[in-house]
């Protein structure tokens, strides 16, 4: 069993986005039951909000299925739930060592680059791509 988490600032466009979008890959290769995925926020800014409209068309778009989300913040507690913390981008891993210390180098970046804010950018096709290249290498490397 792998326990994942996805990060993002807002948990409302791209840390929820890769947590359905793997879900759905995972359920798709039958290995479901090998994986936990979830996803949460640095901050306490949309803390109980849906996934973005923009966010929601664009998986629609491409067949994931999502439920009514609700937005949540990292908490310290979070630390021992999960095997890896993917971060989108730079400045979320700096968020997330100011909430837990990270002794067994739990907390990633999901890609070298980072993952633009498409709640600035407003480009959600180029995030779905960057998060399918991301969700492909983890599960290249975790289930090979
Ligand atoms: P996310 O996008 O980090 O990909 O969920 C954002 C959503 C909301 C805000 C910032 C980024 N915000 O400032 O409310």
């Amino acid at each position: 069993m792998i326990r994942i988490c996805f990060v993002c600032l807002g948990n409302i466009c791209r840390s929820p986005m890769a947590e359905y979008m793997m879900k759905e890959f995972v359920r798709r290769e039958g290995k479901s039951k090998d994986f936990i995925i979830e996803s949460r926020g640095t901050s306490y800014e949309e803390q109980g909000n849906d996934l973005y409209p923009l966010a929601q068309r664009k998986l629609k778009e491409e067949n994931i299925p999502f439920e009514r989300h609700f937005a949540k913040r990292l908490e310290k507690s979070d630390y021992e739930k999960f095997d890896y913390f993917y971060c989108m981008e730079e400045k979320n891993i700096e968020s997330v060592l100011k909430i837990f210390d990270d002794p067994l180098c739990k907390v990633k970046k999901i890609l070298d680059r980072d993952i633009a804010d498409p709640w600035y950018t407003r480009n959600f096709d180029c995030t779905y791509l960057d998060l399918k290249e991301g969700i492909m290498s983890i599960l290249n490397n975790k289930t090979s």
